[in-house]
Protein backbone atom coordinates (compact mmCIF):
# COMPACT_ATOMS: atom_id res chain seq x y z
CA UNK A 1 0.00 0.00 0.00
CA UNK A 2 1.06 3.28 -0.44
CA UNK A 3 -0.35 6.55 0.32
CA UNK A 4 -0.61 10.02 -0.19
CA UNK A 5 2.41 12.57 1.37
CA UNK A 6 1.52 16.23 1.56
CA UNK A 7 3.76 18.49 -0.65
CA UNK A 8 5.45 19.65 1.86
CA UNK A 9 7.02 16.55 3.19
CA UNK A 10 7.44 15.59 -0.71
CA UNK A 11 11.15 17.03 -0.44
CA UNK A 12 12.27 14.20 2.20
CA UNK A 13 11.10 11.46 -0.37
CA UNK A 14 14.21 13.01 -2.92
CA UNK A 15 16.41 13.99 -0.20
CA UNK A 16 19.69 14.75 -2.15
CA UNK A 17 23.16 13.33 -1.76
CA UNK A 18 25.90 14.14 1.07
CA UNK A 19 25.61 16.69 4.37
CA UNK A 20 28.17 19.34 3.66
CA UNK A 21 29.68 22.25 5.76
CA UNK A 22 29.85 25.54 3.67
CA UNK A 23 32.36 28.03 5.18
CA UNK A 24 32.45 31.50 4.24
CA UNK A 25 34.23 35.12 5.19
CA UNK A 26 37.83 34.83 6.47
CA UNK A 27 40.32 32.53 8.21
CA UNK A 28 40.06 35.38 11.25
CA UNK A 29 36.50 35.59 10.94
CA UNK A 30 35.11 32.63 9.69
CA UNK A 31 31.12 31.11 9.50
CA UNK A 32 29.92 27.60 8.73
CA UNK A 33 26.95 26.30 8.11
CA UNK A 34 25.09 22.95 7.27
CA UNK A 35 23.48 22.01 3.14
CA UNK A 36 21.99 19.01 2.21
CA UNK A 37 20.34 21.01 -0.51
CA UNK A 38 23.50 20.39 -3.13
CA UNK A 39 23.69 18.99 -6.01
CA UNK A 40 26.62 19.21 -9.03
CA UNK A 41 25.31 20.07 -12.15
CA UNK A 42 28.15 20.21 -15.01
CA UNK A 43 29.75 16.60 -15.49
CA UNK A 44 33.25 17.67 -17.46
CA UNK A 45 35.44 20.49 -16.85
CA UNK A 46 34.66 23.51 -14.95
CA UNK A 47 33.46 21.63 -11.95
CA UNK A 48 30.43 23.36 -11.08
CA UNK A 49 27.94 22.37 -7.89
CA UNK A 50 24.56 24.44 -6.52
CA UNK A 51 23.85 24.97 -3.18
CA UNK A 52 20.25 26.40 -2.43
CA UNK A 53 20.69 28.97 -0.09
CA UNK A 54 17.90 30.56 2.15
CA UNK A 55 17.88 34.36 1.72
CA UNK A 56 17.94 34.91 5.27
CA UNK A 57 21.12 32.85 6.39
CA UNK A 58 24.31 35.06 7.72
CA UNK A 59 26.09 33.06 5.54
CA UNK A 60 24.76 34.25 2.42
CA UNK A 61 25.48 37.61 3.41
CA UNK A 62 29.37 36.44 3.73
CA UNK A 63 29.36 34.67 0.55
CA UNK A 64 28.10 37.68 -1.38
CA UNK A 65 30.86 40.31 0.09
CA UNK A 66 33.40 37.70 -1.81
CA UNK A 67 31.62 34.78 -4.01
CA UNK A 68 34.01 32.68 -1.95
CA UNK A 69 33.21 29.71 -0.52
CA UNK A 70 34.53 26.52 0.62
CA UNK A 71 32.14 23.16 0.34
CA UNK A 72 33.41 20.52 3.15
CA UNK A 73 32.83 16.79 3.57
CA UNK A 74 32.15 15.65 7.16
CA UNK A 75 31.81 11.85 7.93
CA UNK A 76 29.68 10.37 10.36
CA UNK A 77 32.22 11.24 13.01
CA UNK A 78 31.27 14.83 12.39
CA UNK A 79 27.29 14.20 13.27
CA UNK A 80 26.92 16.74 16.35
CA UNK A 81 29.13 19.41 15.00
CA UNK A 82 27.25 18.97 11.53
CA UNK A 83 23.75 19.29 13.28
CA UNK A 84 24.64 21.90 15.93
CA UNK A 85 26.03 24.60 12.92
CA UNK A 86 22.96 24.06 11.11
CA UNK A 87 20.83 24.86 13.78
CA UNK A 88 22.59 27.98 15.34
CA UNK A 89 23.24 31.44 13.17
CA UNK A 90 26.87 32.62 13.01
CA UNK A 91 26.08 35.98 13.22
CA UNK A 92 26.55 36.59 16.96
CA UNK A 93 28.55 33.63 18.11
CA UNK A 94 32.00 31.86 17.01
CA UNK A 95 30.52 28.79 15.36
CA UNK A 96 34.35 27.39 14.84
CA UNK A 97 34.79 28.39 18.87
CA UNK A 98 31.20 26.53 19.90
CA UNK A 99 31.36 23.06 17.67
CA UNK A 100 35.47 22.47 18.41
CA UNK A 101 35.68 22.60 14.70
CA UNK A 102 39.11 23.55 13.73
CA UNK A 103 39.65 26.56 11.01
CA UNK A 104 42.59 26.11 8.96
CA UNK A 105 43.96 27.83 5.72
CA UNK A 106 42.43 27.20 1.86
CA UNK A 107 45.22 27.42 -1.00
CA UNK A 108 42.75 29.44 -3.62
CA UNK A 109 39.93 31.27 -1.24
CA UNK A 110 39.84 33.79 1.87
CA UNK A 111 37.52 31.26 4.02
CA UNK A 112 38.93 28.11 5.53
CA UNK A 113 38.74 24.64 5.31
CA UNK A 114 37.61 22.71 8.00
CA UNK A 115 40.48 20.26 9.35
CA UNK A 116 38.03 17.42 10.17
CA UNK A 117 36.61 16.98 7.55
CA UNK A 118 37.66 14.23 4.78
CA UNK A 119 37.59 16.50 1.49
CA UNK A 120 37.40 19.93 0.63
CA UNK A 121 35.97 21.85 -2.85
CA UNK A 122 37.67 25.75 -3.17
CA UNK A 123 34.44 27.62 -4.98
CA UNK A 124 33.81 30.47 -6.57
CA UNK A 125 30.17 31.51 -7.09
CA UNK A 126 29.54 32.79 -10.64
CA UNK A 127 25.69 32.63 -11.31
CA UNK A 128 22.31 32.76 -8.87
CA UNK A 129 19.30 31.91 -9.71
CA UNK A 130 17.08 33.71 -7.62
CA UNK A 131 14.44 31.32 -6.28
CA UNK A 132 11.40 31.61 -3.63
CA UNK A 133 12.59 30.89 -0.20
CA UNK A 134 16.11 29.83 -1.13
CA UNK A 135 18.65 30.94 -3.87
CA UNK A 136 20.98 28.80 -6.13
CA UNK A 137 24.30 29.64 -5.94
CA UNK A 138 25.82 28.05 -9.12
CA UNK A 139 29.94 27.16 -7.43
CA UNK A 140 32.61 26.88 -9.76
CA UNK A 141 35.13 24.38 -8.10
CA UNK A 142 38.47 26.03 -8.42
CA UNK A 143 40.33 23.34 -6.23
CA UNK A 144 39.76 20.01 -4.24
CA UNK A 145 41.19 17.52 -2.00
CA UNK A 146 40.39 14.38 -0.30
CA UNK A 147 41.85 11.83 1.91
CA UNK A 148 43.31 8.84 0.26
CA UNK A 149 42.57 6.47 2.84
CA UNK A 150 38.60 7.38 2.23
CA UNK A 151 38.09 8.69 -1.32
CA UNK A 152 39.81 6.28 -4.37
CA UNK A 153 37.50 8.42 -7.08
CA UNK A 154 34.32 7.16 -4.96
CA UNK A 155 34.12 7.62 -0.95
CA UNK A 156 34.75 3.78 -0.02
CA UNK A 157 32.33 3.15 2.61
CA UNK A 158 34.30 0.52 4.81
CA UNK A 159 36.66 3.89 5.65
CA UNK A 160 34.44 6.40 5.55
CA UNK A 161 30.52 7.18 6.38
CA UNK A 162 28.69 10.54 4.28
CA UNK A 163 26.13 12.22 6.25
CA UNK A 164 22.53 12.06 4.78
CA UNK A 165 19.71 14.26 5.92
CA UNK A 166 16.66 12.48 6.56
CA UNK A 167 14.75 15.24 8.49
CA UNK A 168 14.63 16.30 11.95
CA UNK A 169 17.38 15.52 13.17
CA UNK A 170 17.70 12.36 11.82
CA UNK A 171 20.35 11.68 9.29
CA UNK A 172 21.41 8.32 7.19
CA UNK A 173 24.73 7.08 7.28
CA UNK A 174 26.48 5.89 3.64
CA UNK A 175 27.76 1.91 5.14
CA UNK A 176 28.23 -0.34 2.23
CA UNK A 177 28.77 -0.28 -1.58
CA UNK A 178 27.33 -2.39 -4.01
CA UNK A 179 27.95 -3.35 -7.56
CA UNK A 180 25.66 -3.57 -10.79
CA UNK A 181 26.45 -6.38 -13.14
CA UNK A 182 26.11 -4.53 -15.85
CA UNK A 183 28.46 -1.90 -17.50
C1 LIG B 1 21.16 18.81 8.02
C2 LIG B 1 20.89 20.24 7.67
C3 LIG B 1 20.82 20.62 6.35
C4 LIG B 1 20.59 21.96 6.01
N1 LIG B 1 20.53 22.31 4.69
C5 LIG B 1 20.36 23.61 4.34
C6 LIG B 1 20.36 23.98 2.97
O1 LIG B 1 20.54 23.16 2.08
N2 LIG B 1 20.17 25.31 2.68
C7 LIG B 1 19.98 26.27 3.65
O2 LIG B 1 19.81 27.46 3.34
N3 LIG B 1 19.98 25.92 4.98
C8 LIG B 1 20.19 24.62 5.34
N4 LIG B 1 20.21 24.27 6.65
C9 LIG B 1 20.03 25.31 7.69
C10 LIG B 1 21.31 26.10 7.99
O3 LIG B 1 22.45 25.27 8.09
C11 LIG B 1 21.11 26.85 9.33
O4 LIG B 1 20.03 27.75 9.23
C12 LIG B 1 22.35 27.56 9.83
O5 LIG B 1 22.18 27.82 11.20
C13 LIG B 1 22.67 28.85 9.09
O6 LIG B 1 23.80 29.41 9.68
P1 LIG B 1 24.24 30.94 9.48
O7 LIG B 1 23.08 31.81 9.94
O8 LIG B 1 25.44 31.08 10.40
O9 LIG B 1 24.57 31.12 8.05
C14 LIG B 1 20.42 22.94 7.03
C15 LIG B 1 20.49 22.54 8.37
C16 LIG B 1 20.72 21.20 8.69
C17 LIG B 1 20.79 20.82 10.15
Amino acid sequence: MKSEVKLNKAKWLVEPGCVVLVTSGTLANPNVMTFSWQTPVNSADPCLIVLAISHIRYSYDLIKQSNELVINVPGEELLEQTHFVGTITGKDIDKFKESGLTAVPAKIVAPPLIEQCAAHLECRVVEIFKMQSHDLLVCEVLRAEADTEMFDGKWIPEKFHTLHYLSGNYYGVMERTIQAQGK
